[in-house]
């Protein structure tokens, strides 16, 4: 069988995708399965790179270019990946990638694909309605105002009063689609509110402004189609107040505990609600659940994320590693969690068209 690797994509988080797309080529169980690279550039291009039987020495191998002398053969139409006996693993993260709009585009082609579909993908993208779905099952949230564009733009003093009246400095403001933390910031006053709203538009028409808490940050994997496993949570252990793009991607200050050392009463209701909210939310394949968790051991869900990191050292494949299933099985129970969701949806249009 062919695994159609999708990486790269139109984001932020272009670079890591690459780093993450290493990492699954080192681990795929060759034996049985060949690799077909399809690199995404920033700008959108579709690159037909090599078909892999072993695997390659080096990341090289990923940086596919299109433009150079001889390569323009390379580029293709993004329904060119359409092949018999093959699944696809979009390793995207961010918009363009992670939020449903690669996954209806496999959707259409009929291709099946790993992780999550394309509702539960669009619905995790957006904090705005993750926090209005995950608020139907009473899955607790730092407290939110949500406000358009429209809505600031026709009156911003009724916005500072509403978020002053509902929230306390410091806040976050955050654009609703978007990732890595771009274009989101800690507002401490009126002033950094206003220059915060003016940032975070500039990435999205939909932004959502939190109330600001001191607490640990605390993720939960999350591994299945109608049968959900979680693992225990992990701690990402920062010694910034923010972890903002830099600190993920470029100071590599971050450190993970895994498992984390928290309270187990606080473990177990992590768990919980990670299950609630992926099978609320729809969840296939994957996710990572991300929360906050106070010294009063309150704990607050933060994110869904349905395509995490995914390079051997993140903390996604870290916490099932440590649970038991190391990174080449975690692939190949992803393909297999695809290729059922895949059979599950087709079974449902059989039955309908009968
Ligand atoms: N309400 C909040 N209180 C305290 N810190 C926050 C809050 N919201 C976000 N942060 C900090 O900002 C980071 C990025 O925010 P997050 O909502 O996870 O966005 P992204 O989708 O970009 O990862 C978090 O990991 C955390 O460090
Ligand atoms: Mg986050």
């Amino acid at each position: 069988m062919k695994i159609i690797l999708l990486y790269g994509g139109q984001s932020a988080e272009h670079d890591v995708s690459i780093l993450s797309a290493f990492s699954v080529l080192s681990a795929v169980y060759y034996n049985y399965y060949q690799v077909q690279l399809v690199y995404i550039t920033k700008d959108g291009q579709w690159v037909k790179g090599p078909l892999l039987n072993e695997k390659p020495a080096s990341e090289e191998v990923l940086h596919l270019h299109w433009g150079s002398a001889g390569d323009t053969d390379k580029l293709i139409q993004p329904c060119q990946i359409k092949e018999e006996d093959a699944i696809v693993l979009p390793i995207l993260h961010g918009p363009n990638g992670e939020d449903g709009t690669i996954q209806g585009f496999l959707e259409t082609i009929d291709m099946p694909y790993i992780g999550a579909g394309v509702m539960t993908s669009a619905g995790c993208m957006d904090k705005i309605m993750t926090k209005y779905i995950l608020y139907a099952v009473d899955i607790p949230q730092v407290p939110y105002v949500p406000v358009l564009k429209s809505q600031w733009k026709e009156n911003p003093k009724k916005i500072f009063e509403q978020c002053e009246g509902t929230l306390l400095y410091p806040m976050f403001v955050k654009p609703a689609n978007m990732g890595s933390s771009v274009g989101i910031t800690k507002a401490h006053d009126r002033e950094e509110l206003q220059q915060a709203l003016v940032e975070a538009y500039r990435y999205d028409s939909r932004v959502v402004i939190e109330q600001s808490i001191e607490a640990r940050e605390i993720e939960v994997a999350i591994l299945g189609n109608e049968d959900v496993r979680t693992t225990l949570p992990g701690e990402i252990v920062k010694d910034v107040a923010f972890y903002d793009y830099n600190s993920k991607y470029i100071d590599n200050n971050i450190k993970m505990q895994i498992p984390a050392q928290i309270p187990e009463e606080a473990q177990a209701k992590a768990r919980e609600y990670a299950k609630i909210a992926y099978t609320t939310l729809g969840g296939s394949g994957l996710a990572r659940c991300d929360f906050f968790l106070t010294n009063k051991n309150e704990l607050f869900l933060n994110e869904v994320n349905t395509m995490p990191g995914f390079t051997q050292f993140s903390m996604y494949p870290s916490l099932w590693e440590k649970t038991g299933l190391p990174y080449g099985d975690l692939i190949e129970e992803l393909i297999q969690l695809g290729l059922n969701q895949y059979n599950q949806k087709k079974k449902f249009r059989i039955d309908v068209g009968e």
